[in-house]
């Protein structure tokens, strides 16, 4: 089996002044060729800083303190203090962000920022690129593509912007995406459709892909394994069939029990949820007050 990328025992920190807040406490991932992974945990679990570190996109105050990240042969791996401000970005991963809203640019037509991601990739002719904008636009189930390339974002839905950066995402023939929440700020029809587009693109192309979710109920649909993550830690990780079946962590067979289905409105955590939550972080500072020792 082909391992693409494999963090090995990650920590992260955040760079306050003279100390360094931990963010991520020791992550182990593999990620084989084809394997759709979901990443559970509610906000703040540390689900964006670990696509972060494998995109190589940190923000400057937030460094790998331990542990490394492998991509195959393809690449040098990425280590602790091992970041390469100038060339942000890892070739072979893209990114489905969570916000269509925000994550494409303003002021430029649809056709000019798609044109400028397969240049990137493709030393076509200006013709050949908008063909292949266009013809990556109908992949995505967008009805005239050719209009669409002449607008700006604003012209389009949330639901049509989210469908522009799934094409982006694509346009690269990457080998990994990262789609951090990539449904979350959407209508639930509209989420329902998006899901199954990801889904079908990467059965086409078997792509791996690392799906950051709070919801459950999509992992179900969705993923072939699943890693439950809380105060930057991951509690379980396996196969979606086993954890669903028999999860051996209590905060695992919480969530379960709050199952949030993506058609219905999400439920709260129940008050037991929270004590152990409580404990969870307590436990993260026990963690990090060892690793001191
Ligand atoms: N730009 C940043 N600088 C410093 N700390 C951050 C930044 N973004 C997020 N964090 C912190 O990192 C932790 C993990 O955040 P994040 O990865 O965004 O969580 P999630 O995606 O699971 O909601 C949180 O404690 C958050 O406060
Ligand atoms: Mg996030």
């Amino acid at each position: 089996m082909i391992h693409l990328l494999t963090v090995h025992d990650l920590h992260l920190a955040v760079r306050t002044g003279e100390t360094l807040v931990p963010i991520l406490r020791g992550i182990n991932l593999n990620l084989p060729q084809g394997e759709v992974h979901g990443l559970v945990g509610e906000s703040g679990a540390g689900k964006t800083m670990l696509g972060r570190v494998i995109l190589n996109i940190l923000p400057p105050n937030v460094v790998i303190t331990a542990g490394h990240v492998d991509y195959g042969t393809t690449q040098p791996s990425l280590r602790s203090g091992g970041r390469v401000p100038d060339s942000p970005g890892r070739s072979g991963i893209s990114l489905i962000p969570q916000d269509p809203m925000t994550a494409l640019n303003p002021v430029k037509k649809i056709g000019k920022q798609m044109g400028e991601i397969l240049k990137l990739v493709h030393t076509d002719s200006q013709r050949q690129i908008q063909e292949r904008a266009e013809a990556l636009l109908a992949e995505v189930r967008i009805k005239k593509p050719k209009e669409v390339l002449k607008q700006y974002p604003h012209h389009l839905s949330g639901g049509m912007r989210q469908r522009v950066l799934i094409a982006m995402a694509f346009s690269s023939e990457p080998g990994i995406i990262i789609a951090d929440e990539p449904t979350t700020a959407l209508d639930v029809s509209v989420q329902r459709r998006v899901l199954r587009l990801i889904r079908d693109l990467q059965n086409e192309r078997n792509t791996t892909i690392l799906f950051v979710t709070h919801d459950l109920g999509i992992v179900a649909k969705l993923c072939d394994k699943v890693s439950l993550m809380h105060s930057g830690m991951i509690l379980e990780q396996g196969p979606v069939a086993d954890v669903f079946h028999s999860p051996a962590h209590p905060y695992t067979r919480s969530l379960l029990k709050a199952i949030p289905r993506y058609d219905q409105p999400r439920e709260k955590l129940s008050p037991v949820a929270e004590d152990l939550q409580a404990q969870l972080i307590h436990e993260a500072r026990e963690y990090d007050q060892q690793r001191r020792v």
